[in-house]
């Protein structure tokens, strides 16, 4: 029955808020890395019977079970990244409230109030960012990567007014952009979902520190610039995937004026650090961005997924995602439709759950939570040099990668020796083309007690390894 009666409707939800509450209660107590394989899930899932169903009250705590036996807890304090955060309980609220009311975010007359929600956002946090709020506009998105594909769109429309209708081949030139080699990848698969091809997106080498190095950057633009090439935008990472570095936001922005290119900040990560005036100063700049891509699902503890896009510029989105249909009425909205200012049509409200984290616990506890975890993660770095392990990226926020000083050990079985015992999880990456293992502070849940547990963790997992490699010597 897919509306039941009120009594039933209570207890279904009192199930799923019971098995949330009981997974919290029991989190820390839980492996952070299951013990599975895809063969034991999909052999549990071959039990459920889609035809008959098996009700919802029995369905439930099986499901409950399923998610604490075979899933990675990335809301657990000793899960170490990637950029998974533990959820803010108002995030969790908020997203009931949504699946319950299903409110359709693309347009303002399908849920004035959904829209006003997200104007109200988008509007805060354009003047948090330094940007014009009266200018400029913006919009949630599923995630980081829809809005960087909405930021290099805009960038194309604006640089290129034919593209819009006549598409790539009006123009008389291979547009490109740029990104430093410390990119996220996902500007490959936007280049090529663009028409672009990913050969458009122009690696910049980096700085000894790992950001953008902007003296390669001009270069880069003039050298292609000289062979016939069309470059139209930079993107800058406030917060790069491997080391949470923020590029020199300044230095690219002036580049960007010089060069006559869209300036595209993906802020990602570290855009969460805007709520936080201690930490607003690491983004020193971003307020000269065209656009910023910001994932409150990041640094934030909002639940997947939420993104936003900013631009400096309304108009800009409306050159780039405007359009009339006759299916959808246009009343009253000062066009304020969604679905005319980005990629999506049907959408979920997406806002909510950050307006519950602002609007329930105030800026100042965010604030506080993201200045909790980016200290935790300063002070694994200041635990590491401690203990023999040399830092890649000490300015990194939120995010250690590290190697050990002697280099005894190689750091992707650091790594994996950790993820199996199950009490923590960390991954490894590359940086500067070295081999590092990576641990990010994401879960706002972490305390001290559980930096000091990985550390030892990751003393243990060294041990380990120098006594087997001593022993098979
Ligand atoms: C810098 C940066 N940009 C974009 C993304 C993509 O975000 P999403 O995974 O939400 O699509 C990530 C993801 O980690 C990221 O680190």
């Amino acid at each position: 029955m897919l509306i039941p009666d009120s009594e039933q409707r209570r207890r279904t939800l009192a199930l799923a808020a019971d098995a949330v509450d009981r997974y919290y209660e029991a989190l820390e107590s839980l492996p952070v890395v299951p013990d599975t394989d895809a063969f034991r899930i999909r052999s549990e899932l071959a039990r459920f019977d889609l035809e008959q169903g098996h009700g919802l009250e029995r369905l439930v705590p099986e499901v409950e079970r399923l998610f604490r036996e075979h899933g990675l807890q990335t809301p657990h304090p000793s899960c170490f990244g990637l950029f998974n955060p533990a959820p803010s309980l108002g995030g969790m609220a908020a997203d009931l409230l949504v699946a319950g009311f299903n409110p359709q975010a693309g347009a303002w007359h399908q849920s004035p109030i959904a829209t006003e929600i997200e104007r109200h956002l988008v509007r805060w946090f354009l003047a948090r960012f330094g940007l014009d709020a009266d200018a400029g506009y913006g919009h949630f998105t599923s995630g980081g990567s829809e809005a960087n594909a909405t930021g290099i769109l805009l960038a194309l429309t604006r640089r290129f007014p034919t593209f819009r209708q006549g598409g790539l081949r009006t123009l008389d030139g291979q547009p490109v952009f740029y990104v430093s080699s410390e990119f996220h990848h996902s500007f490959e698969k936007i280049a090529q979902q663009s028409g672009l091809g990913r050969n458009a997106v122009r690696r910049v080498a980096v700085s000894e520190q790992h950001v953008m190095d902007t003296r390669d950057l001009v270069r880069s633009v003039r050298r292609d610039r000289a062979t016939g090439l069309r470059p139209f935008a930079v993107v800058a990472t406030a917060g790069t995937t491997n080391a949470g570095l923020v590029e020199p936001l300044g230095e690219i922005a002036r580049v960007a004026r010089r060069e006559d290119l869209h300036l595209h900040v993906d802020a990602a990560w570290g855009g969460g650090l805007v709520i936080s005036d201690r930490l607003r100063p690491h983004l020193a700049g971003i307020e000269e961005a065209d656009s910023i891509t910001f994932d409150p699902h990041k640094m934030l503890s909002v639940p997947m997924g939420a993104g936003m896009l900013l631009s400096r510029q309304r108009a800009w989105l409306d050159q780039a995602f405007g359009l009339t249909t006759d299916y959808v009425p246009d009343e009253e909205s000062e066009n304020l439709d969604n679905y005319r200012l980005g990629m999506q049509f049907s959408r979920r409200h997406a806002g909510l759950k950050l307006f519950f984290n602002l609007a329930g616990d105030g800026r100042q506890a965010c604030a506080a939570a993201v200045e909790r975890q980016v200290g935790l993660a300063e002070s694994l770095k200041t635990g590491l040099s401690d203990r023999g392990w040399r830092v890649l990226n000490p300015a990194g926020v939120g995010v250690a990668c590290f190697e050990d000083a002697a280099g005894r050990v190689c750091p992707q079985a650091v790594a994996a020796t950790v993820r199996h015992g199950r009490k923590a999880w960390v991954s490894s990456t590359r940086l500067g083309g070295r081999p590092v293992v990576r641990a990010c502070v994401t879960s706002h849940l972490a305390r001290q007690r559980h930096v000091d547990r990985l550390l030892d963790l990751l003393d243990d997992a060294r041990h380990a390894l120098t006594d087997t490699h001593r022993l098979s010597a």
